[in-house]
């Protein structure tokens, strides 16, 4: 691990933590600045606060949508449809409601090679060639997984390829990702983690941490000049939730 140190903010509950996150999505999307705010979506349930959230007023008024511009940082190999699907979970919570352009990742056609083109022809800044993302959001697994980079699959050593399809066998499903040299090229990585049931492998994670021992795949994921916060709710964090 190079060191990019990991910050962690540990709010009171699942709420308060969509509620900190949409307040920085809000200021970050109200900063001067050329071009679009770019913004990978993370997969799985954890997410869906946060989109509800954002949803809602003041976030749904008051983040300067037009200025985003959205894409998944994972997807199932399914249709939109699909109840697996990442970006159905956006869609029906979230997508419908804003005008920010999204870029599905049409994990089922297999094509990853599209999505690294597209990415590479619509996020112009560069880390030693690499796109930066102004934020890549992430979320963890019970076994350490993050995006669709599972402990002993292939796309974990892809170093070359941006997007990949990935055989994920604990999965029985082939799934499409980014991979580390993309992840790890952003401004800011932002790993949000709640619920009792992941308290053990936040614990884990964290000793492991200590040991600077990255055997975990979210423990590579490592911005070699971004900020990297894991977002944490006290049940996931370990801590005793403070009188609220
Ligand atoms: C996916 C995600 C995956 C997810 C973790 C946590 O497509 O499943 O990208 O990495 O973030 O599995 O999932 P939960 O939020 O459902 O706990």
């Amino acid at each position: 691990m190079s060191g990019a140190t990991v910050r962690e903010i540990v709010l009171p509950d699942r709420g308060a933590l969509a509620r900190a996150v949409a307040e920085r999505i809000m200021e970050l999307s109200q900063q001067p600045g050329d071009g679009p705010l770019t913004i990978a979506l993370s997969g799985g349930s954890t997410p869906k606060a946060l989109y509800e959230t954002l949803s809602r007023p003041p976030f749904v008024e008051a983040v300067a949508w037009p200025r985003l511009e959205l894409f998944f940082g994972d997807e199932r190999a399914v249709p939109p449809d699909d109840a697996d699907s990442n970006y159905g979970l956006a869609a029906r919570t979230l997508l419908a409601k804003i005008p920010s352009p999204v870029h599905r990742m049409v994990a089922e056609s297999g094509e990853a090679e599209a999505y690294e083109h597209l990415i590479r022809g619509r996020i112009h800044k560069r880390r030693a060639e690499i796109p930066v993302f102004d934020l890549i959001f992430l979320g963890v697994g019970d076994d350490g997984h993050t995006a669709s980079l599972f402990p002993g699959t292939r796309a974990l050593e892809e170093r070359e390829r941006l997007v990949a399809m990935n055989e994920v066998p604990q999965k029985n499903t082939r799934r499409m990702t980014f991979t580390y040299p993309l992840i790890n090229a952003a401004d800011r990585v932002w790993v949000l983690i709640s619920g009792a049931e992941k308290r053990d492998i936040v614990g884990r994670l964290r000793e492991k941490r200590a040991q600077d021992d990255a055997s975990f795949p979210i423990l590579r994921v490592d911005p070699s000049a971004g900020e990297l916060v894991w977002w944490l709710d006290a049940a996931a964090a370990g801590t005793p939730r403070r009188g609220t």
